[in-house]
C-alpha cells in the first residue's frame, strides 16, 4: 500500500495534439500532492495518465515513463485494468451507479475486477471502506437503499469508499470538491488528511486554499497559449509554492495576478 510515483519525460497526446509536454515529477508515498494551474493546462490529462485512463480516449497516447514503485505502468505486457486497481480515481462529479444500492456501489469495483467474495467478507469490506471514507455512520442503516438517495457530499464520499474498496496504492482525485458545499468540502478535506496515512494521494484543485490546506507538495502547471502544450512549471513543498515560489509564473498565479 501507498507507492511512490516517478514520471520521466512524459509527453501526452490526443492524436496529433501534444497536450502536455516533458513532465518529470517524483511523488512520495503517504503524502498529498496538489496539481494547480489555469484551465486547459493539462492537469486532468496528466492525472489520467497516472492510471492509464488517458488512453481510453480514441487516439490518445503517451510517450515517456510512469513508474509505480519502480514498475513502468506503460511497460510491455502491463494490463491497464490491473493498473487501475492499483491506482484508483475519484472524479469531479460524484458518479455512483444510481440504481445500485449503497453497499453494491462500494463493492462495484471489486466485482468488476472479477473477485469472488463471500457475503460476510463483502459486508466486512463494505463497512471497512465506508468507515475509511467517513460515511459509515450516515449510511449504516440504509445500505440497501440506492446510492442516488445520498446528498452530493455523501455521494462523493461513497465514490471514495468505492475507490478504496479495491485497496489501491494510489488515489487520484480530479477536483473532488468542486460540486460540493463548504461543509462537505471540509469533510472531504479531513478525509484526504486521513487517507494519506495509507495512500499516495494526488488531487487536482482550482481552490488555492484547499491546496494549501490539504497538500504536502504542490505542482503548478501552466500553458503558454491556446494550442500550446501544458508544462509543469514548478513543483515543491506547498508552503514554498505559496509563500516563496522560484518561478515568476508560479508567483503570479498563486498571488492571483494571472491572466
Ligand atoms: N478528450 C480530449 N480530446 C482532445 N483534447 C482534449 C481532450 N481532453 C482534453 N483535451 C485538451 O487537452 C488540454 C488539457 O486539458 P485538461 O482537461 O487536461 O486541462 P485541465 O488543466 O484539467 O483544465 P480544467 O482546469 O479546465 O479542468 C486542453 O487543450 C484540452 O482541450
Ligand atoms: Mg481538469
Amino acid at each position: 500500500m501507498s507507492k511512490r510515483i516517478d514520471v520521466h519525460d512524459l509527453n501526452i497526446y490526443y492524436g496529433d495534439f501534444l497536450a502536455v509536454e516533458g513532465v518529470n515529477i517524483n511523488i512520495e508515498p503517504k503524502s498529498v500532492t496538489a496539481f494547480i494551474g489555469p484551465s486547459g493546462c493539462g492537469k486532468s490529462t496528466f492525472l489520467r495518465t497516472l492510471n492509464r485512463m488517458h488512453e481510453v480516449i480514441p487516439r490518445a497516447y503517451v510517450k515517456g515513463q510512469v513508474m509505480l514503485d519502480g514498475d513502468d505502468l506503460y511497460g510491455p505486457g502491463v494490463d491497464p485494468v490491473a493498473v487501475r486497481s492499483h491506482v484508483g480515481m475519484v472524479f469531479q462529479r460524484p458518479n455512483p451507479f444510481p440504481t445500485m444500492s449503497i453497499k453494491d456501489n462500494v463493492l462495484a469495483g471489486v466485482k468488476l475486477n472479477g473477485r469472488k467474495i463471500s457475503k460476510s467478507d463483502a459486508d466486512a469490506l463494505a463497512e471497512q471502506s465506508l468507515r475509511g471514507a467517513n460515511l459509515w455512520n450516515e449510511v449504516k442503516d440504509r445500505l440497501n437503499k440506492p446510492g442516488s438517495g445520498l446528498s452530493g457530499g455523501q455521494q462523493q464520499r461513497l465514490c471514495i469508499a468505492r475507490a478504496i474498496a479495491v485497496k489501491p496504492d494510489v488515489l487520484l482525485m480530479d477536483e473532488p470538491c468542486s460540486a460540493l458545499d463548504p461543509i462537505s468540502t471540509l469533510a472531504i478535506e479531513d478525509l484526504i488528511e486521513e487517507l494519506k496515512e495509507n495512500y499516495t494521494v494526488v488531487i487536482v484543485t482550482h481552490n488555492m486554499q484547499q491546496a494549501a490546506r490539504v497538500s504536502d507538495k504542490t505542482a503548478f502547471f501552466n500553458i503558454a497559449g491556446t494550442g500550446k502544450p501544458g508544462h509543469l512549471i514548478e513543483y515543491d513543498d506547498t508552503t514554498t509554492i505559496f509563500n516563496n515560489p522560484k518561478d515568476k509564473q508560479t508567483e503570479d498565479y498563486v498571488s492571483g495576478r494571472f491572466g
